[in-house]
């Protein structure tokens, strides 16, 4: 039991890698809030979860409204009285070439992306340094390390994380919090199934294990770096990516 007593709040869980990484997280014996956009799918999951055993609990909260964020990280300090873990995992894609790029589209991947980090991780920091241990865990992506045609918007935002990640590594080392992020290859969500065949055809070919990722094996970096096995790990971007790009 890698979690055994954890409390663990991880973003965008309802579906994808944020759903395979509350199944490991559970089975480690975390107890994991479900914090989701979606209700329908996260209160089937909570069920789910809660059917086999397992100590879970959905909330509805978009990343990207402050307000809201805050009224879930009170709740959830007010029901279990910690939080160990915050997966910063919700993410969004609004696809489009650069000169069709609409502004709408820009801020929306914007607002979710980053600034949901943003007021997550703050919120949750202030529990945190309270406590004096943390562990944060935030997604970036191979777009926001490499660039990917289509995407100023989302490489924008997943490029702004790794800054974040060290920067909020220096700040808050020396109160107990290890602060790492995880940089996902193209991983089998349905965010991925958005995107042409042709396209993640060429990616499996450009990738040396050659085949696209499962969320298990996304969900496995984030329970390494939310475990105490990488206690002396801070401001580190893991990619998960199957090696497509060195
Ligand atoms: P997904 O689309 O399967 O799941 C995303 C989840 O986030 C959904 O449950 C959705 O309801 C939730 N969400 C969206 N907006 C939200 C909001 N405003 N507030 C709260 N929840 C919200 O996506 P997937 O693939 O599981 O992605 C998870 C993370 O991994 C994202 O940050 C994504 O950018 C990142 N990533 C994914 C890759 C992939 O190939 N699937 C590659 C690299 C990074």
């Amino acid at each position: 039991m890698r979690l055994q007593g954890k409390v663990a709040i991880i973003t965008g869980s309802a579906n994808g890698i944020g759903r395979a990484a509350t199944k490991r997280f559970l089975e480690e014996g975390a107890k994991v809030v479900i914090a989701d956009i979606q209700k329908e799918a996260g209160k089937e999951l909570e069920k789910q979860f809660k059917d086999q055993g397992y100590e879970v609990l959905f909330y509805q909260v978009n990343v990207a409204n402050k307000e809201e964020v805050e009224k879930m990280v009170e709740k959830v300090k007010e029901i279990y009285g910690k939080i160990d873990i915050l997966v910063n995992n919700a993410g969004i894609t609004r696809d489009a070439m650069l000169v069709k790029m609409t502004e709408e589209q820009f801020d929306e991947v914007i607002n979710v992306n980053l600034k949901g980090v943003f007021y997550c991780t703050q919120a949750v920091a202030k529990v945190m340094v309270e406590q004096g241990y943390g562990k944060i865990i935030n997604t970036s992506s191979v777009s926001g390390v490499y660039g990917n045609i289509g995407q100023t918007n989302y490489a924008a935002a997943k490029a702004a994380i790794i800054g974040m990640t060290k920067t909020w590594a220096k700040e808050l080392g020396k109160k107990g919090i290890n602060v790492n992020a995880v940089a996902p290859g193209f991983t089998k969500t349905a965010m991925v199934e958005k995107m042409p065949e042709k396209i993640l055809n060429y990616m499996e070919s450009i990738t040396s294990l050659k085949r696209i990722g499962q969320p298990e094996d996304i969900a496995n970096a984030y329970l390494f770096l939310a475990s105490d096995e990488s206690n002396y790990i801070t401001g580190h971007v893991l990619h998960v990516d199957g090696g497509i790009m060195m």
